[in-house]
């Protein structure tokens, strides 16, 4: 898999971001807020989702943003039906292959992408994932480090392969673990750190000094190519 490198040239000019939803869209409306302020030098050329009420959706509509709802449940004859993931990657990749972005990034995007998909894409693709990856890959995660004896947790920005939350980990946030709180009261505290590490990560990227195409080949030799995964210590 080859994709457009920016270099130095480059990255004097803002990302062409697609984001894919299906939730809340806090993570969105973090770089939404940052693309406005002027302090993350992206353009969100488009938000798709999966999810017709995602409030995601609002949010990019109420910003402006070009919205593409390819729902998972279909309507009119065949009524709640289930569509399968193979259309919804049809019509998700004729939309990105249409708006052409630089960066596609899975911001809370809940359904599993095929290998063809995310091969085919016309941009590297990067996840935001809840755990200190390789831990916790999937679902529950901050249930499933309250059961272990972790002191560490928190989220991972990784490149998207068609294993499950194992492609090459770029970023990470961490914080403390409380044994006595709850699952719910730790994704509070792990969705504070997401809304940091993201915008960071995105900005590393359009700055050119996260090369994902080097990163992805391997490329050793690469100019300030950095240990990875760059770590931040948040506690909150
Ligand atoms: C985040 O917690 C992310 O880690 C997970 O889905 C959630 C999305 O939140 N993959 P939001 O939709 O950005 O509010």
């Amino acid at each position: 898999m080859q994709w457009c490198t920016r270099n130095m040239t480059d990255s004097q000019k803002p990302l062409k971001v697609a984001v894919l939803v299906s939730g809340s869209g806090s993570n969105l409306q973090v770089l939404i807020d940052a693309m406005n302020a002027g302090s993350l030098p992206i353009e969100i050329i488009g938000v798709i989702s999966n999810v017709k009420e995602a409030y995601a959706v609002t949010r990019a509509q109420q910003a402006g943003i070009i919205t593409a709802v390819f729902s998972h449940i279909t309507e009119g004859e065949n009524a709640g039906k289930r569509m399968g993931i193979k259309t919804f990657e049809r019509h998700a990749s004729a939309q990105l292959n249409e708006w052409q972005p630089d960066l596609v990034v899975l911001a809370g995007f809940m359904r599993v992408l095929s290998d063809e998909f995310i091969s085919g894409s016309p941009a590297p693709m990067i996840n935001l994932h809840p755990s200190l990856l390789p831990k916790y890959k999937g679902l529950d995660t901050h249930q499933r480090v309250l059961e272990s004896s972790d002191i560490h947790h928190g989220c991972s920005v990784h490149i998207v392969t068609a294993e499950l939350d194992a492609g090459q980990v770029l970023t990470q946030a961490m914080l403390a673990v409380d044994h006595s709180e709850s699952a719910e009261a730790l994704q509070a505290r792990v969705q504070k750190l997401e809304h940091q590490v993201l915008p960071w990560t995105i900005l590393l990227i359009a700055r050119g000094v996260l090369n994902l195409d080097a990163i992805n080949e391997q490329k050793a030799a690469t100019p300030y190519l950095p240990q990875l995964p760059l770590k931040l210590w948040l506690d909150s």
